[in-house]
């Protein structure tokens, strides 16, 4: 899939699925974030048919994007969740995905959430730590309950991506070293209230090959016979997620070839497999649509300034990400090179530099594309710019999946103490 499948142009003008984007914002205020349905729902389906010939559980990383428009649709499909805190758990039993079918992440899960995810059932809660098999034991054991676990493993694999999005590597703050999981495994068989049913691995973000994931996915192989051998049931392996989409010209490796990399290897060992997709299922299904306010002529080059800014996609400023930015309507204008910035107030909100785009006036649609991954979700309401609304399309329909809250809303969130 690429950053434009799902959003083509005809006559010169983008559209979502069958409708024309600018109907859409003819309707709701810019900036916005919309996502196509067949888009997220083609993605999944590309999982499924990759591992229909192996026992697995697609657990969409809900971090990704966790509008419940999004949750249910995966979950009308058949869809798990990897969740990282309460509120994830929440959301993806809200859309309506089963606690069986939910794995719980995160390194600093408190007493308070690992009892709710235990109250619930969970599938499995991925541990990342010593100290938090403690305390899951103590709190399992408290109410006559058992917790299935599987340890984080960090393989201790460079998954050559950005630094911030990199988590398998020893230095990394994630799961436990592989060299201490044997003892790991050992002490959680001695603990009541656990019981030991997989191995979990997740090497980091936005992986354009195949090579790190078969690497670390070697040492877990030979971890899990290792485990066997010692008398642990581990019938488990969770692979994470962590496969790249193509924001610029990437070339990523088919979920097929990922699927078959798994099988071979992991095949084996005949464990049910776990898989945490976000990204790969909803990059590329958003985009992020803005207007632009001015044309601003600086003294070397011009600035398509933009009423979307690092509140609404962050991407740009945090990881120096690439997304394409594609003028809505091109009515055969010139291709011109831009700083496309939005309106926070620092130097940080630059969404491109000298960026080949049509030539646009002030009012002009763009899309930031393959925002349906790590966009609303990780937005703010920084300057007192509202939170982004979202809208989804089916077909030739379109809903706002989120609205954009008041002012009055926003404000009323904070409380005067009354010494004021
Ligand atoms: N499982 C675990 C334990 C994770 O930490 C993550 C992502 C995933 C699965 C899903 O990974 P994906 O398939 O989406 O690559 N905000 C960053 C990405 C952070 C990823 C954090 N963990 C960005 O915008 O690039």
């Amino acid at each position: 899939m690429t950053p434009t499948s799902y959003f083509p142009h005809k006559n010169n003008e983008m559209f979502v699925e069958d409708i024309a984007l600018s109907q859409i914002a003819s309707q709701i205020q810019t900036p916005f974030y919309c996502y196509s349905s067949a888009a997220i729902e083609a993605s999944f389906q590309e999982y499924q048919n990759a591992f229909d010939n192996q026992d697995a559980l697609v657990c969409y990383a809900v971090k990704a994007n966790s509008n419940q428009a999004v949750l249910t649709t995966l979950a009308q499909m058949g869809s798990g969740a990897d969740v990282v805190s309460m509120g994830e758990i929440r959301r993806a039993i809200a859309a309506g995905i089963p606690a069986n079918k939910i794995v719980y992440s995160g390194v600093a899960k408190t007493q308070e959430e690992i009892e709710y995810a235990l109250s619930l059932g969970i599938f499995q809660f991925n541990v990342e730590s010593e100290p938090e098999l403690e305390l899951i034991s103590q709190v399992a054991s408290a109410v006559n309950s058992t917790a299935a676990i599987a340890f984080r493993i960090n393989p201790d694999v460079c998954a050559q991506t950005h630094a911030k999005i990199s988590t398998g590597k020893a230095e990394n703050k994630f799961g436990i070293p592989i060299s201490k999981a044997q003892i790991a495994y050992a002490r959680a068989a001695e603990l009541p209230g656990i019981k030991v049913q997989g191995v979990d691995v997740h090497i980091g973000s936005q992986l354009t090959s195949l090579a790190p994931f078969a690497e670390a996915y070697g040492r877990i192989a030979e971890l899990v016979k290792t485990l066997k051998a010692d008398g642990h049931d581990i019938n488990v392996i969770d692979v994470g997620g962590g496969l790249g989409i193509t924001y610029q010209d990437e070339v990523i490796p088919s979920k097929q070839a990922y699927a078959d990399m798994v099988k071979e290897q992991l095949g084996e060992l005949g464990c049910k497999i776990v898989l945490e997709p976000g990204r790969s299922l909803l990059g590329n299904a958003g985009i992020l649509v803005s207007s632009v306010v001015f044309i601003k002529t600086g003294e070397e080059r011009q600035f398509l300034m933009l009423d979307a800014g690092m509140n609404d996609l962050i991407r740009p400023s945090m990881y120096e990400a690439y997304h394409q930015i594609i003028a809505v309507n091109q009515n055969n204008r010139e291709l011109k090179p831009y700083d496309v910035v939005g309106p926070v107030c620092e130097t940080g909100d630059t969404f491109a530099k000298a960026r080949q785009v049509h030539q646009s006036n002030s009012g002009d649609l763009i899309a930031i594309m393959s925002s349906g991954a790590y966009g609303a979700v990780m937005s703010s309401s920084y300057n007192t710019r509202m939170l982004t609304p979202e809208v989804m399309v089916k077909g030739n329909e379109f809903a706002i999946i989120r609205n954009r809250p008041s002012y009055e809303e926003l404000i009323k969130q904070d409380i005067k103490p009354n010494w004021l």
